[in-house]
Protein backbone atom coordinates (compact mmCIF):
# COMPACT_ATOMS: atom_id res chain seq x y z
CA UNK A 1 0.00 0.00 0.00
CA UNK A 2 1.60 3.56 -0.87
CA UNK A 3 1.16 6.08 2.28
CA UNK A 4 -0.94 8.79 2.11
CA UNK A 5 0.39 12.05 2.46
CA UNK A 6 -0.06 15.78 1.87
CA UNK A 7 2.98 17.05 -0.95
CA UNK A 8 4.10 20.87 -0.70
CA UNK A 9 6.27 22.08 -4.00
CA UNK A 10 8.40 25.10 -3.53
CA UNK A 11 8.52 24.08 0.23
CA UNK A 12 11.78 26.20 1.14
CA UNK A 13 10.56 29.39 -0.02
CA UNK A 14 8.55 32.03 1.74
CA UNK A 15 4.99 30.26 1.85
CA UNK A 16 6.10 27.06 2.20
CA UNK A 17 8.08 27.66 5.25
CA UNK A 18 4.97 29.47 6.89
CA UNK A 19 2.60 26.30 5.86
CA UNK A 20 5.29 23.34 7.08
CA UNK A 21 5.52 24.73 10.37
CA UNK A 22 1.62 24.94 10.34
CA UNK A 23 0.98 21.36 8.85
CA UNK A 24 3.26 19.54 10.69
CA UNK A 25 1.30 20.78 13.86
CA UNK A 26 -2.01 19.65 12.96
CA UNK A 27 0.12 16.03 12.20
CA UNK A 28 -3.23 14.62 10.66
CA UNK A 29 -1.01 13.34 7.47
CA UNK A 30 2.65 13.36 6.58
CA UNK A 31 4.52 15.64 4.33
CA UNK A 32 6.53 15.12 1.64
CA UNK A 33 7.99 18.43 0.29
CA UNK A 34 9.99 19.12 -2.90
CA UNK A 35 12.30 22.11 -4.17
CA UNK A 36 15.20 23.12 -5.77
CA UNK A 37 16.80 23.86 -3.10
CA UNK A 38 17.44 21.82 0.59
CA UNK A 39 14.95 22.37 2.97
CA UNK A 40 16.57 24.44 6.08
CA UNK A 41 17.09 21.81 9.35
CA UNK A 42 14.54 22.75 11.58
CA UNK A 43 11.50 22.20 8.66
CA UNK A 44 13.60 18.85 7.19
CA UNK A 45 12.82 17.26 10.74
CA UNK A 46 9.01 18.20 10.57
CA UNK A 47 8.72 16.37 7.27
CA UNK A 48 8.31 12.51 6.11
CA UNK A 49 10.55 13.63 3.23
CA UNK A 50 12.23 15.90 1.27
CA UNK A 51 13.22 15.64 -2.40
CA UNK A 52 15.85 18.26 -4.39
CA UNK A 53 14.43 18.29 -7.63
CA UNK A 54 12.36 20.26 -10.08
CA UNK A 55 8.26 20.39 -10.72
CA UNK A 56 9.46 20.10 -14.37
CA UNK A 57 11.34 16.74 -14.19
CA UNK A 58 8.07 14.58 -14.85
CA UNK A 59 10.43 11.14 -13.69
CA UNK A 60 10.43 13.08 -10.56
CA UNK A 61 6.66 13.64 -10.24
CA UNK A 62 6.04 10.12 -11.52
CA UNK A 63 8.31 8.30 -8.72
CA UNK A 64 6.40 10.50 -5.57
CA UNK A 65 3.77 9.69 -7.17
CA UNK A 66 4.53 5.81 -7.46
CA UNK A 67 5.30 5.47 -3.84
CA UNK A 68 2.88 7.79 -1.82
CA UNK A 69 -1.06 8.14 -2.41
CA UNK A 70 -0.98 12.06 -2.67
CA UNK A 71 -4.20 13.53 -0.51
CA UNK A 72 -3.85 17.36 -1.00
CA UNK A 73 -1.04 19.29 -2.90
CA UNK A 74 0.18 22.55 -1.90
CA UNK A 75 1.47 23.82 -5.38
CA UNK A 76 3.85 26.83 -4.41
CA UNK A 77 6.39 27.00 -6.31
CA UNK A 78 6.73 29.57 -9.23
CA UNK A 79 8.99 32.36 -10.24
CA UNK A 80 7.52 35.24 -8.64
CA UNK A 81 6.89 38.80 -11.38
CA UNK A 82 10.36 40.47 -11.43
CA UNK A 83 12.55 37.18 -11.76
CA UNK A 84 10.56 36.13 -14.33
CA UNK A 85 10.77 39.08 -16.96
CA UNK A 86 14.58 38.63 -16.09
CA UNK A 87 13.67 34.84 -17.48
CA UNK A 88 10.67 34.90 -19.31
CA UNK A 89 10.75 31.27 -21.25
CA UNK A 90 11.82 29.59 -17.58
CA UNK A 91 9.10 31.28 -16.36
CA UNK A 92 7.10 29.55 -18.55
CA UNK A 93 8.40 26.08 -17.98
CA UNK A 94 7.87 26.32 -13.92
CA UNK A 95 4.83 28.27 -13.68
CA UNK A 96 3.26 26.86 -16.61
CA UNK A 97 4.57 23.20 -17.87
CA UNK A 98 5.50 22.74 -14.09
CA UNK A 99 1.71 23.24 -13.21
CA UNK A 100 0.25 21.30 -16.01
CA UNK A 101 2.67 18.28 -14.71
CA UNK A 102 1.27 18.42 -11.31
CA UNK A 103 -2.70 18.69 -12.66
CA UNK A 104 -1.43 15.38 -14.72
CA UNK A 105 -0.55 13.60 -11.89
CA UNK A 106 -3.00 14.90 -9.35
CA UNK A 107 -5.89 13.99 -12.27
CA UNK A 108 -4.11 10.35 -12.76
CA UNK A 109 -3.98 9.78 -8.61
CA UNK A 110 -7.74 10.98 -8.20
CA UNK A 111 -9.09 8.64 -11.06
CA UNK A 112 -6.68 5.76 -9.44
CA UNK A 113 -8.17 5.89 -5.88
CA UNK A 114 -11.31 6.84 -7.10
CA UNK A 115 -11.30 10.10 -5.07
CA UNK A 116 -10.52 13.40 -5.57
CA UNK A 117 -6.95 14.64 -5.33
CA UNK A 118 -7.38 18.59 -3.47
CA UNK A 119 -4.65 20.69 -5.35
CA UNK A 120 -4.19 24.55 -3.13
CA UNK A 121 -3.00 27.04 -5.47
CA UNK A 122 -1.47 30.41 -4.94
CA UNK A 123 -2.70 32.91 -7.57
CA UNK A 124 -1.80 36.24 -7.21
CA UNK A 125 -3.02 40.09 -7.84
CA UNK A 126 -0.64 40.13 -10.86
CA UNK A 127 -3.92 38.16 -12.64
CA UNK A 128 -5.04 41.90 -13.19
CA UNK A 129 -3.80 44.54 -15.13
CA UNK A 130 -5.22 47.67 -14.46
CA UNK A 131 -4.36 49.18 -17.53
CA UNK A 132 -3.35 52.90 -16.79
CA UNK A 133 -3.65 54.77 -13.03
CA UNK A 134 -7.10 56.23 -13.38
CA UNK A 135 -8.54 53.03 -13.87
CA UNK A 136 -6.72 51.76 -10.75
CA UNK A 137 -8.13 54.31 -9.09
CA UNK A 138 -11.43 54.10 -10.44
CA UNK A 139 -11.36 50.30 -9.72
CA UNK A 140 -10.08 50.43 -6.28
CA UNK A 141 -11.83 46.89 -4.92
CA UNK A 142 -11.81 43.77 -8.27
CA UNK A 143 -14.02 41.57 -7.88
CA UNK A 144 -12.41 38.18 -9.32
CA UNK A 145 -13.32 37.94 -13.03
CA UNK A 146 -12.63 41.90 -13.47
CA UNK A 147 -9.76 43.62 -15.35
CA UNK A 148 -8.41 40.34 -16.03
CA UNK A 149 -5.38 41.80 -18.18
CA UNK A 150 -2.36 41.26 -16.97
CA UNK A 151 1.07 42.46 -18.40
CA UNK A 152 3.99 40.01 -16.30
CA UNK A 153 5.30 36.82 -17.54
CA UNK A 154 3.91 36.07 -14.22
CA UNK A 155 0.71 37.21 -14.10
CA UNK A 156 -0.11 35.70 -17.36
CA UNK A 157 1.34 31.81 -16.10
CA UNK A 158 -1.22 32.44 -12.96
CA UNK A 159 -4.25 33.34 -14.52
CA UNK A 160 -3.45 30.74 -17.00
CA UNK A 161 -2.86 28.08 -14.68
CA UNK A 162 -5.88 29.31 -12.64
CA UNK A 163 -8.21 28.11 -16.20
CA UNK A 164 -6.11 24.83 -16.62
CA UNK A 165 -7.06 23.88 -12.56
CA UNK A 166 -10.47 24.83 -13.11
CA UNK A 167 -10.09 22.38 -16.72
CA UNK A 168 -8.91 19.56 -14.63
CA UNK A 169 -11.69 20.10 -12.01
CA UNK A 170 -14.87 20.21 -14.17
CA UNK A 171 -13.93 19.58 -17.77
CA UNK A 172 -11.05 16.67 -17.79
CA UNK A 173 -11.81 14.34 -20.64
CA UNK A 174 -15.16 16.02 -21.23
CA UNK A 175 -15.92 13.75 -24.53
CA UNK A 176 -15.56 10.46 -23.07
CA UNK A 177 -18.51 8.26 -21.96
CA UNK A 178 -17.91 8.17 -18.17
CA UNK A 179 -16.61 10.98 -16.44
CA UNK A 180 -12.99 9.99 -14.64
CA UNK A 181 -13.23 11.28 -10.79
CA UNK A 182 -10.97 14.60 -10.96
CA UNK A 183 -8.90 16.67 -9.07
CA UNK A 184 -10.63 19.44 -6.70
CA UNK A 185 -8.66 22.53 -7.80
CA UNK A 186 -8.77 25.43 -5.13
CA UNK A 187 -7.30 28.61 -5.88
CA UNK A 188 -6.13 31.97 -3.97
CA UNK A 189 -5.64 35.48 -5.28
CA UNK A 190 -3.03 36.81 -2.49
CA UNK A 191 -1.78 39.93 -2.40
CA UNK A 192 1.99 41.31 -1.42
CA UNK A 193 2.33 38.40 1.28
CA UNK A 194 4.94 39.99 4.48
CA UNK A 195 6.91 37.52 6.75
CA UNK A 196 8.49 38.71 9.92
CA UNK A 197 10.73 35.25 9.50
CA UNK A 198 11.76 35.53 5.91
CA UNK A 199 12.45 38.04 3.36
CA UNK A 200 11.10 37.70 -0.19
CA UNK A 201 13.17 37.44 -3.95
CA UNK A 202 11.85 38.19 -7.06
CA UNK A 203 8.97 39.30 -6.38
CA UNK A 204 7.42 43.15 -7.34
CA UNK A 205 5.73 43.76 -4.03
CA UNK A 206 9.35 43.38 -2.05
CA UNK A 207 9.65 46.68 -1.60
CA UNK A 208 7.30 46.68 1.61
CA UNK A 209 9.31 43.73 3.20
CA UNK A 210 12.63 44.88 2.09
CA UNK A 211 12.07 48.29 3.61
CA UNK A 212 10.97 46.48 6.90
CA UNK A 213 13.70 44.12 7.56
CA UNK A 214 16.19 46.94 6.14
CA UNK A 215 14.96 48.92 8.72
CA UNK A 216 15.49 45.83 11.73
CA UNK A 217 19.02 45.87 10.30
CA UNK A 218 20.10 48.85 10.41
CA UNK A 219 20.46 49.49 6.99
CA UNK A 220 19.32 51.89 4.65
CA UNK A 221 16.77 51.01 1.99
CA UNK A 222 15.93 53.11 -1.35
CA UNK A 223 12.08 52.16 -2.17
CA UNK A 224 11.95 51.41 -6.07
CA UNK A 225 8.49 52.78 -6.32
CA UNK A 226 6.58 55.96 -5.46
CA UNK A 227 5.46 57.10 -2.36
CA UNK A 228 1.61 57.04 -3.35
CA UNK A 229 2.01 53.52 -5.06
CA UNK A 230 -0.50 51.33 -3.55
CA UNK A 231 -1.40 47.78 -3.46
CA UNK A 232 -2.98 45.25 -1.11
CA UNK A 233 -0.78 43.41 1.69
CA UNK A 234 -1.44 40.64 3.79
CA UNK A 235 0.97 38.57 6.99
CA UNK A 236 2.06 35.80 6.54
CA UNK A 237 0.21 33.64 9.06
CA UNK A 238 -3.05 35.31 7.31
CA UNK A 239 -1.61 33.89 3.99
CA UNK A 240 -1.36 30.29 5.73
CA UNK A 241 -4.83 30.48 7.46
CA UNK A 242 -6.04 31.12 4.18
CA UNK A 243 -4.50 28.26 2.22
CA UNK A 244 -5.77 26.18 5.55
CA UNK A 245 -9.66 27.51 5.69
CA UNK A 246 -9.59 26.68 1.62
CA UNK A 247 -8.46 23.57 1.90
CA UNK A 248 -10.79 22.11 4.74
CA UNK A 249 -14.10 24.14 3.68
CA UNK A 250 -16.53 21.42 2.51
CA UNK A 251 -16.96 21.57 -1.61
CA UNK A 252 -20.57 21.98 -1.44
CA UNK A 253 -19.91 25.43 0.04
CA UNK A 254 -18.01 26.50 -2.67
CA UNK A 255 -19.41 28.15 -5.42
CA UNK A 256 -16.16 29.13 -7.61
CA UNK A 257 -12.86 27.91 -7.78
CA UNK A 258 -10.85 31.07 -7.92
CA UNK A 259 -10.96 33.41 -4.45
CA UNK A 260 -9.47 36.82 -4.30
CA UNK A 261 -8.39 37.16 -0.35
CA UNK A 262 -7.06 40.61 0.79
CA UNK A 263 -5.91 41.94 4.62
CA UNK A 264 -5.21 45.68 4.07
CA UNK A 265 -4.40 48.52 1.32
CA UNK A 266 -1.81 50.36 1.74
CA UNK A 267 0.72 52.58 -0.24
CA UNK A 268 4.39 52.64 -0.41
CA UNK A 269 4.32 55.80 2.11
CA UNK A 270 1.92 54.43 4.47
CA UNK A 271 4.05 51.54 4.62
CA UNK A 272 7.02 53.28 5.59
CA UNK A 273 5.53 55.43 8.20
CA UNK A 274 4.84 52.24 9.72
CA UNK A 275 8.40 50.71 9.68
CA UNK A 276 9.38 54.62 10.83
CA UNK A 277 7.50 54.22 13.81
CA UNK A 278 8.63 50.98 14.47
CA UNK A 279 12.21 52.00 13.98
CA UNK A 280 12.25 55.66 14.66
CA UNK A 281 16.32 55.94 13.10
CA UNK A 282 15.26 53.93 10.09
CA UNK A 283 16.51 55.91 6.93
CA UNK A 284 14.26 54.84 3.58
CA UNK A 285 14.38 56.98 0.65
CA UNK A 286 12.98 56.57 -2.95
CA UNK A 287 14.70 55.40 -6.33
CA UNK A 288 11.98 54.48 -8.38
CA UNK A 289 12.82 51.78 -10.70
CA UNK A 290 10.34 52.86 -13.64
CA UNK A 291 9.64 49.52 -15.14
CA UNK A 292 8.87 47.84 -11.53
CA UNK A 293 6.89 50.60 -11.00
CA UNK A 294 5.27 50.30 -14.33
CA UNK A 295 4.61 46.58 -12.86
CA UNK A 296 2.99 47.76 -9.13
CA UNK A 297 0.74 50.38 -11.09
CA UNK A 298 -0.87 47.24 -12.86
CA UNK A 299 -1.82 45.81 -9.95
CA UNK A 300 -5.38 46.77 -8.16
CA UNK A 301 -5.03 48.72 -5.21
CA UNK A 302 -7.18 46.53 -3.17
CA UNK A 303 -9.53 43.18 -3.97
CA UNK A 304 -13.04 42.32 -2.92
CA UNK A 305 -13.10 38.98 -0.91
CA UNK A 306 -16.56 39.21 -0.44
CA UNK A 307 -16.97 35.80 -1.48
CA UNK A 308 -14.13 33.81 0.15
CA UNK A 309 -15.79 35.47 3.28
CA UNK A 310 -19.21 34.24 2.74
CA UNK A 311 -18.32 30.90 1.15
CA UNK A 312 -15.80 29.44 3.72
CA UNK A 313 -15.98 32.60 6.28
CA UNK A 314 -12.42 33.78 5.37
CA UNK A 315 -11.34 36.51 7.77
CA UNK A 316 -7.68 38.09 7.90
CA UNK A 317 -6.51 38.38 11.52
CA UNK A 318 -4.45 40.89 11.07
CA UNK A 319 -5.51 44.51 9.60
CA UNK A 320 -2.18 46.73 9.21
CA UNK A 321 -1.89 47.72 12.74
CA UNK A 322 -2.01 44.42 14.84
CA UNK A 323 0.00 43.10 11.60
CA UNK A 324 2.65 45.62 12.04
CA UNK A 325 2.35 45.90 15.93
CA UNK A 326 1.26 42.42 17.16
CA UNK A 327 3.61 40.47 13.95
CA UNK A 328 6.20 41.98 12.09
CA UNK A 329 7.69 44.41 14.57
CA UNK A 330 8.47 42.00 17.63
CA UNK A 331 9.12 38.86 15.34
CA UNK A 332 11.77 41.06 13.76
CA UNK A 333 13.26 42.64 16.44
CA UNK A 334 13.72 39.38 17.51
CA UNK A 335 15.43 38.20 14.82
CA UNK A 336 17.94 40.30 14.02
CA UNK A 337 18.74 41.51 17.71
N1 LIG B 1 4.32 39.02 -4.58
C1 LIG B 1 4.32 38.60 -5.95
C2 LIG B 1 5.34 39.29 -6.73
O1 LIG B 1 5.73 40.37 -6.35
C3 LIG B 1 2.99 38.86 -6.57
O2 LIG B 1 2.21 37.77 -6.36
O3 LIG B 1 5.72 38.81 -7.74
Amino acid sequence: MRKKVILITGASGEIGHALVDNLAEGGDCELVTLDLQELPDAAARKVKRHIKGSITDKMTLDAIASEYEIDVIYHLAALLSTRAEVIPGTAHRVNVEGTLLLLEMAAEQSQFRGKPVQFIFPSSIAAYGMPDLETKAAYPRVREWEWNYPTTMYGANKLYCERLGIYFSDHYKQLSEERPTTLDFRCLRYPGLISAFTVPSGGTSDYGPEMLHAAAKGVPYHCFVRPDTSINFMAMPDAVKAALSLAAAPAKSLTQRVYNITAFGLSAEQFRDQVVKAFPGAEIGYQIHEKRQGIVDTWPMDTDDKHARRDWGWQPDYGMERCFEEYLVPNIRKRYE
